[in-house]
């Protein structure tokens, strides 16, 4: 089975509260286990960057799910890869937003606050990467 990695970002639709973001999550957590799909979802800005890993068509189906999703739109794949071994494995889907270190990274990439749209996609991917080390437990 071909395993791919899609990143993309969005933009939600209100502010998040962590009660949203929680309810998200849940699901997510809940589903992807079930689907074999795994990943890492920042939040901030009211910007979305997430990345999902998992058996092709799998990924796909939910892709086309979640931009379905009221709580976000203006949707934008920023890479799309096939991979040997997900880097998020560890997590149905992991989660960080304004943390010191989210900052910290942020810094590096030259942004105040999380600006996807104007990430290159290896720093998109190396942001989160960098990230699902340094989770944000809601
Ligand atoms: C930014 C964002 C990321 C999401 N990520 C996932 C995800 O990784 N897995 C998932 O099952 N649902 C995710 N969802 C939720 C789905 O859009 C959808 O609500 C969920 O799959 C339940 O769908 P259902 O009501 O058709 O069962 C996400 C939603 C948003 C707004």
């Amino acid at each position: 089975m071909r395993q791919v990695r899609l990143i993309y970002y969005s933009r939600a639709t209100r502010d998040m509260s962590l009660a949203d973001l929680k309810s998200i999550l849940d699901v997510a957590r809940d589903n992807n286990s079930g689907l074999g799909i795994c990943g890492m979802l920042c939040y901030e800005n009211r910007y979305f960057l997430q990345a999902l890993e998992g058996e092709r068509e799998a990924v796909n189906e939910l892709y086309l799910d979640i931009i379905d999703d009221p709580r976000h739109d203006e949707a934008v794949i920023l890479s799309y890869d096939e991979i040997d071994t997900p880097i998020f494995r560890d997590w149905t889907m992991g989660y960080a937003a304004g943390s010191a270190h989210f900052s910290a990274m942020l810094n590096e990439l030259k942004q105040a606050e999380l600006e996807p749209d104007k990430l290159s996609q290896a720093q998109a991917l190396s942001f989160l990467k960098s990230m699902a080390k340094h989770q944000t437990q809601v």
